[in-house]
């Protein structure tokens, strides 16, 4: 959520930021900003609307300079207008900050600094916090007349420091001062910020992706860190005082993660990309010799996972109907009891445990804020805290007890599609080799196995109904609004459906389990609204036709997601959309497929920008 990129070096700037920003515009694209410094001036320019925008103010008013830090925004404090768009200078007009988190006591501290005299030109947090970082380095007293550049580094680093110990909230920052053109103060708290190494230049990033092109190194912040970065080098402090430790990571970047390709979005190609990120979420977890799953990753023996009383799951968004599809598999599979929350409420929920319960965290870009404070609530508690994450280097991933990557590859398109399915794949292997140390029995779980191997044909397959999917989309796309039923595995998977079709068409759309119809919803069903069935041919398909008559008798038109050759299912429905057939537990990742497919087609038909829906940002870092 909000994207920063800084450069120092010898090449030019700008167009490396814009470059990074561009890569970074699925965290936020209400507005975006640059401030460059060049032979004793700063030159800041920034303007609402996406990063093209920008790019457009550049080529009218352009900024020259090799060092520089940029932004692009989804906005929390303060409406989206150039005022608000980073960066935001101090009172002088010569520090400009680029921030990424929420600051808390903004307004408390926005009242000391105005009956101070600040003036403040925007309604926003990082505004504050500019005052705050200026009114130290005037305090200081380093000018570039009386003082050599060392000491103003040193000054501005302090002043940094200083500000960051009044704050209240969460924060990546980038911070530049236009007399002090050798220098990039950055520093984290709760908000991402990454350090790209490279031969006589450097970046600050709040995602690698974003100069992963130009780095094979790079040091993650921790949490206070204060990083100061020149073309030549970098040192890492801490906001308390002192030196900070740091690990160089090397940067692990596929050129086609960050393409489209010939998609004409990400959405599509991460649609499309599902039958090998499945099997890349598998690939050396599958035991045939053991007839179980290997995840090394949890760093616990089967001794440990046997003694396991209880799982409990939780995460946001997609990544939370993830998650409520595993509370059925661990459970259906592993006789284990388990419980699904969102990861903003256990936070602040005091949900009793057994002693040896067993929490996972499920998020692609382990950065979500939510679900990042619901992993440091539950290890504050004790409890074993495991990641299920894509993002390899994320916060998530770096603090969890263990875990499971997805190794889904850069998911780019705001819309979550192949983080789903790879959770899904995740969380079987998980119920498996659960169930594998309990009472499933080898031939059970070679069955097992042989379901999981046969899944990206499936997939495959689906996908190529794409255009019969879009012909249905056709027809419904004028819907104010929809309704998505199923029951047992495929309840989230209905939620997921609604979840799709809102995020990206705009239409509203609800989930349910299909038998709770009855007990109020069915007040809604009209001519005018379609519902989707989730109806494979499984243990409650006979409860979901029943379902579907009793909407079909109230005139509302019915889509029928099904197992080929379900002539049932098609004599009741008014669409069918029939996939392959496979056992009930890996349901949600095949029926995931088509209602992404069919969301996308719809938002295309309505012309909506599918990779990058209004109001929405890909990574969630503030709470
Ligand atoms: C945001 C995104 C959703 C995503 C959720 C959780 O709300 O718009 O698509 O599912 O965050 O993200 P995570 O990275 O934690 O899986």
């Amino acid at each position: 959520m909000c994207g920063i990129v800084g450069y120092i070096g010898k090449r030019e700037a700008a167009p490396l930021l814009l470059e990074g920003l561009r890569l970074l515009e699925y965290r936020g694209y209400d507005s975006a900003g640059m401030a460059v410094l060049d032979a004793g001036e700063i030159g800041i320019r920034k303007r609402i609307g996406r990063i093209a925008n920008l790019g457009e103010l550049l080529t009218e008013r352009p900024v020259k300079g090799t060092a520089g830090i940029s932004h692009t925004r989804w906005a929390t404090h303060g409406g989206v207008t150039d005022a608000n768009a980073h960066p935001h200078a101090d009172r002088s007009g010569t520090l400009a900050l680029v921030h990424n988190g929420v600051i808390e006591n903004h307004s408390t501290l926005r009242d000391g600094l105005s009956a101070e005299g600040h003036v403040f030109l925007s309604q926003t947090d990082t505004e504050v916090l500019a005052h705050l970082v200026g009114k130290h380095f005037e305090a200081g007293g380093w000018t570039r007349a009386t003082g050599n550049e060392a000491e103003g580094v040193e000054s501005l680093v302090e002043a940094v420091r200083a500000a960051l110990r009044q704050v209240v909230g969460t924060y990546g920052i980038a911070v530049v001062h236009r007399d002090l053109p050798g220098v990039l103060v950055g520093a984290r708290r709760g908000s991402p910020l990454v350090l790209g190494i490279g031969r006589g230049e450097h970046f600050l990033a709040s995602d690698v992706s974003a100069i992963a092109r130009h780095t094979k190194e790079v040091v993650y912040l921790k949490d206070f860190d204060i990083a100061t970065v020149s073309a030549a080098g970098f040192e890492l402090s801490s906001v308390a005082g002192g030196q900070s430790g740091y690990e160089i990571t090397a940067v692990e970047f596929q050129e086609k993660d960050v393409d489209k390709g010939d998609y004409p979005h990400f959405m599509l190609k991460e649609i499309y990309e599902q039958p090998e990120t499945i099997r890349d979420a598998m690939r050396g977890r599958l035991s045939r010799e053991e007839a179980t799953a290997k995840l090394g990753g949890l760093n616990m023996n089967n001794a440990e996972l046997r003694a396991v009383e209880r799982v409990v799951l939780t995460g946001c968004g997609t990544a939370f109907h993830a998650a409520m599809v595993g509370e059925h598999l661990i459970e259906h599979l592993a006789h284990i009891p388990a419980e699904v929350e969102f990861a903003s409420e256990f936070r602040y929920r005091n949900m009793p445990m057994p002693k040896d319960v067993l929490v996972f965290a499920l998020s692609q870009s382990g950065e979500t804020a939510d679900t990042l404070a619901a992993v440091r609530e539950s290890q504050r508690k004790g409890y074993r805290t495991l990641g299920i994450c894509n993002n390899v280097a994320s916060t998530i991933a770096r603090e969890s007890d263990g875990g499971v990557y997805m190794h889904a590859g850069t998911e780019i398109g705001v819309a979550a599609t192949k983080s789903f399915t790879s959770q899904c794949t995740v969380l079987t292997l998980l119920a498996l080799l659960q169930g594998r140390i309990r009472h499933l029995s080898s031939s059970e779980g070679l069955r097992m196995l042989d379901e999981l191997e046969a899944l990206p044909d499936k997939v495959r397959a689906i996908l190529k109904l794409s255009d019969q999917i879009r012909e249905i989309a056709m027809k419904y796309a004028h819907a104010q609004s929809m309704m998505f039923l199923g029951r047992q595995f495929n309840y989230p998977v209905a939620l997921e459906g609604a979840l799709k079709m809102k995020e990206i068409s705009y239409i509203h759309a609800s989930g349910h389990p299909s038998a709770e119809l009855k007990h109020g919803i069915i007040a809604l069903i009209t001519p005018e609204l379609p519902s989707v069935f989730i109806a494979p041919e499984d243990s409650v398909f006979e409860k979901n036709l029943s379902n579907i008559e009793e909407v079909r008798a109230r005139r509302g038109p019915v889509i029928g997601i099904g197992t080929e050759g379900s002539r049932r299912l098609e004599a009741c429905c008014d669409d069918v959309i029939l996939i392959p057939k496979c056992p009930d537990y890996l349901s949600p990742i095949l029926n995931a497929v088509p209602l992404q497919l069919l969301a996308y087609h719809t938002a295309v038909i309505l012309g909506c920008d599918v990779d990058k829906p209004r109001n929405l940002a890909k990574s969630v870092t503030v709470e």
